[in-house]
């Protein structure tokens, strides 16, 4: 265990901030970028990284140690003992195997899931009044897992989902019209992965919806050719960073750590993050993406988010697709 940073204590004798506690399992790429995320937000005072490799483990959190006095006060803790995730406000689980060039997600089902059975209960056990936040692919299979094998509650167990490709699908619109991402709304549903379901149907842009809306300043048009090519670019957006790199780090780390905020600040933040869907529209039994509030306690209610009828029937594929995976890698 490497300790660093010491929470510092305002005059009051106590930590000066909200003292929420963030453990991250998992001290690869992933989870090193996400507790730098988090740490960089400010949205945890004690970051937990863990990692079965002791030697990576203490690296990484004496690298992000090193780092404290730029960021807001934190405590970073690097450990291979599972305990010390006791008293998480929430748990981010990215361990498991790495997509390989060319690889699908749902290619790693079987080695992750198993992953999962092994650490969840012993998690549950340690924490259970965490949220915990699966990030390991695939995301929505292994959430459902997770679930399933925690004992904990529905509102507990979520998933970075289609956090990231919505964010995809953000930058490619706001890059298409002209406009800044953040006045894009644009949610990406059901799987993260090869099914999943852009809706064009719902994207507003500054609140004019993006199918109603004229190209701004003489730009191109948004032909059902460049919906089409947008729609490619975004499910397979990962495929192509593998290529190139070897792994997605950044932008999932920033994903999850957003998530993280929403749920130590209890933002209530609507968010497609993967829950166990129960009926949605007759979709059930199933982990996927649609737009869900996100609080201190995790899964909130989802929103009925108005689809046209092809995007219903994708989520509909999409659904089945995940229901299937998770029956094959079930207990
Ligand atoms: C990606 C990984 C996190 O889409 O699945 O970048």
């Amino acid at each position: 265990t490497v300790q660093g940073g010491e929470a510092v204590p305002s005059a009051r004798g106590s930590a000066a901030r909200p003292t929420a506690k963030v453990a991250v399992i998992g001290a690869g790429a992933v989870g090193a970028t996400l507790a730098y995320a988090v740490l960089t937000r400010g949205a945890a005072r004690e970051v937990v990284l863990h990692d079965i490799d002791t030697a990576k483990v203490r690296a990484q959190a004496l690298d992000l140690a090193h780092g404290i006095q730029f960021l807001p006060m934190a405590h970073v803790v690097g450990t291979d003992d599972l305990a010390a995730c006791a008293g998480a406000d929430v748990v981010v689980v990215t361990a498991g195997a790495k997509q390989q060039p060319g690889q699908s997600r749902i290619d790693l089902a079987g080695r992750t899931v198993g992953l999962v059975r092994t650490l969840m209960p012993r998690l549950a056990a340690i924490a259970p009044d965490a949220v915990y936040l699966m990030v390991t692919n695939p995301v929505d299979v292994v959430t459902y897992a997770a679930l399933q094998c925690s004992g904990l509650p529905r509102a507990q167990v979520i998933g970075s989902g289609t956090v990231l490709d919505s964010s995809r699908f953000r930058l490619l619109v706001a890059q298409h019209v002209g406009v800044a991402v953040q006045n894009v709304h644009a949610y990406v549903v059901g799987e993260h992965g090869d099914t999943a379901v852009p809706l064009w149907s719902s994207a507003t842009v500054g609140g004019v919806p993006l199918l109603d809306l004229e190209p701004l300043d003489g730009r191109e048009p948004l032909t059902a050719a460049r919906r089409d090519a947008i729609a490619h670019d975004v499910v397979h957006a990962a495929y192509e960073i593998i290529a190139g790199k070897g792994a997605t780090n950044y932008a999932i780390g920033l994903a999850g750590s957003r998530v993280v905020e929403a749920i130590v600040d209890d933002e209530h933040r609507v968010m497609p993050v993967s829950t166990l869907v129960e009926d949605f529209r007759g979709i059930g039994d199933v982990c996927l993406s649609v737009p869900t509030v996100v609080s201190h306690d995790g899964a909130g209610p989802l929103l009925p988010t108005p689809m046209s009828d092809d995007e219903l029937a994708a989520l509909r594929r999409s659904a089945d697709t995940l229901r299937d995976i998770a029956r094959q890698t079930g207990p």
